[in-house]
């Protein structure tokens, strides 16, 4: 513990106190497994938030990284790079749209999509100046940017950070006819969901949802924005959560995975009726659509192709929730999610609560962070095996049943 109290204090002395991380020090990462300054190996059972599907250090991901960066890193778009187009085309083509808007970070892309989605409404749904409303669902997480607390409803994302930004409502998340009352005011440009709430524990909405969400949309001619930030490139079994359902939205935010871990890349998709109302010098980023990002997310999306992560995630995911289920202890209340985004809800027991299961999990080797006081999230990296997964469900089964 001594090296690693060594980095902690420095953290604590020179670092923001804005996170409160598990006390682990980590220093290697390899696949599914995250090693410690003192060389403990562990399960990463978090995969940084969803944006290390691919497993730690790729290395075709890391390959592409290493020839470009020899090349070319970063030119600006105040000129054309040779990297960029080829990476429209294969992206556009991979997730079916007319066009991608290249950004750095996941909330850079919800952003983004706002962003559109104004203007859009102004242009095509001719709504009046400064009156264009975006609908969001309680519960929803899309980082940490002013507009996207504007939009929060936890109070420990935006209390204390006002004034907020106009034209935001919330409805319940997984109501349909709250969204349809509110889509019938034709001021509204766009809803913009999560397909699965992450950041709010892993909620999984009702079968249907999201192709009622893509009908009401369609009917009142407003917007579908899907935050496939962290749902998306496999992490729920599918390529994108909303293939589930064939809810193809109108606009599409990835981010975290489309990078592998690498470096934060985001991309906004949306076919010419919708991205061609943003013209030049309305909208940009210094470092979007950077020849190194562009090179590393067609190697990351070639790994989850390649590797069949959609596959390993959704038949993973199946035995993770039946096996979770099975375990006989009272402290676990609910197994939720879907392919390998998952969660569990703890109830306390004699004072100790999911925070004290995560310090003994670390202990046990598997890393996970609670969310909320009482829920832990299981999303281990997509490449990982079968065995690899009954060892951390025993794992997480010895050290739920040592609490009793
Ligand atoms: C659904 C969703 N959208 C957006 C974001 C923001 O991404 P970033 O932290 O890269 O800005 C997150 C981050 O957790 C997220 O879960």
């Amino acid at each position: 513990m001594k090296k690693s109290k060594y980095y902690i204090d420095l953290e604590s002395k020179y670092g923001a106190h804005n996170y409160h991380p598990l006390p682990v020090v980590l220093s290697k990462g390899k696949g599914v497994f995250v090693w410690d300054v003192e060389g403990n190996k562990y399960f990463d059972f978090l995969s940084a938030y969803s944006a290390v599907n691919q497993g730690h250090c790729h290395p075709k991901i890391i390959s592409a990284l290493k020839d470009q960066s020899n090349i070319l890193t970063l030119t600006s778009r105040a000129f054309y790079n040779n990297t960029l187009g080829e990476y429209e085309k294969y992206i556009t083509n991979f997730f079916g749209y007319d066009k991608l808007l290249p950004m750095n970070t996941g909330v850079e892309g919800g952003e983004t999509a706002n962003k559109l989605a104004r203007k859009w409404g102004y242009e095509k749904k001719n709504i009046p100046k400064n009156k264009a409303r975006i609908i969001f669902a309680k519960g929803n997480f899309w980082g940490r940017t002013l507009a996207a607390i504007s939009s929060s409803d936890d109070p420990t994302s935006y209390e204390g950070f006002g004034p907020y930004m106009p034209g935001y409502d919330l409805i319940p998340y997984n109501d349909l006819d709250a969204l349809e009352h509110e889509l019938k005011d034709p001021n509204v440009a766009a809803f913009m969901v999560e397909p699965i709430q992450g950041e709010a524990g892993v909620v999984v909405p009702d079968d249907g949802y999201l192709s009622g969400v893509r009908e009401l949309c369609n009917k009142y001619n407003v917007l579908f924005i899907a935050d496939e930030v962290q749902t998306g490139i496999a992490r729920t079994g599918k390529m994108l959560a909303t293939d589930y359902e064939n809810a193809r939205p109108d606009i599409l935010i990835l981010g975290k995975a489309l990078s592998g871990g690498v470096f934060p890349v985001s991309a906004v998709l949306a076919d010419d009726s919708i991205m061609m109302c943003i013209k030049p010098g309305e909208h940009g980023s210094t470092y979007g659509g950077n020849p190194l990002a562009n090179k590393v997310v067609m190697a990351a999306l070639e790994v989850v192709k390649d590797e069949n992560l959609c596959q390993n995630a959704y038949k993973l995911g199946k035995i993770l929730r039946k096996e979770l289920r099975k375990i006989e202890t009272d402290m676990i209340t609910t197994v939720r999610g879907k392919g390998l985004l998952n969660a569990i809800v703890i109830k306390p027991k004699n004072g100790k609560e999911a925070w004290d299961v995560c310090l003994k999990l670390r202990d046990n080797g598997l890393l996970a962070k609670p969310t909320h006081g009482d829920i832990i999230r299981f999303a281990p990296p997509l490449v990982m095996n079968e065995s690899q997964l009954y060892e951390c469900v025993e794992i997480i089964k010895q050290t739920v049943q040592s609490f009793s």
